[in-house]
């Protein structure tokens, strides 16, 4: 399930970024005590950050089927996803200068370094 979490946000990245002369997709992560945060970043058209919270509802897309085609599902089975894992997941984009979405999941207890 998180291959296909991770192969929803790079497919909209690639397609996103699609009218981009240079497309620029970064794929990271961080690790805190508690959970490991990953974001997929990306320098295509982005989206109206008014919007954000829109966009893992189910068919709700914010880019004409014409110009960018899809279903709207996407990003919904995404939050499903993280959030069965007990995770989070949240965008930040601009108009016209691309888009990150960023997932947490926490870490397994028992499965950390630290022994407190
Ligand atoms: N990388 C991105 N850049 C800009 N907008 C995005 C990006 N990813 C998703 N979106 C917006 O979120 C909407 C929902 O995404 P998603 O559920 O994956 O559906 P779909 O890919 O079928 O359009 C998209 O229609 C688009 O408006
Ligand atoms: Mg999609």
């Amino acid at each position: 399930l998180l291959r296909q979490v991770l192969l929803n946000l790079i497919s909209n990245a690639l397609k996103y970024t699609r009218r981009r002369s240079c497309t620029r997709i970064e794929i990271a992560g961080q690790e805190t005590a508690e959970e490991v945060v990953c974001h997929v970043r990306d320098n295509g058209v982005g989206f109206d950050r008014r919007f954000a919270h829109k966009l893992f509802r189910v068919f709700q897309r914010l880019h004409s089927a014409t110009d960018y085609e899809g279903t709207g599902i996407g990003l919904a089975n995404v939050r499903c996803i993280i959030q069965r894992h007990g995770g989070r997941v949240w965008a930040e984009g601009t108009v016209n200068e691309g888009a990150t979405f960023h997932f947490s999941l926490p870490k397994a207890k028992g499965t950390s370094d630290d022994p407190s």
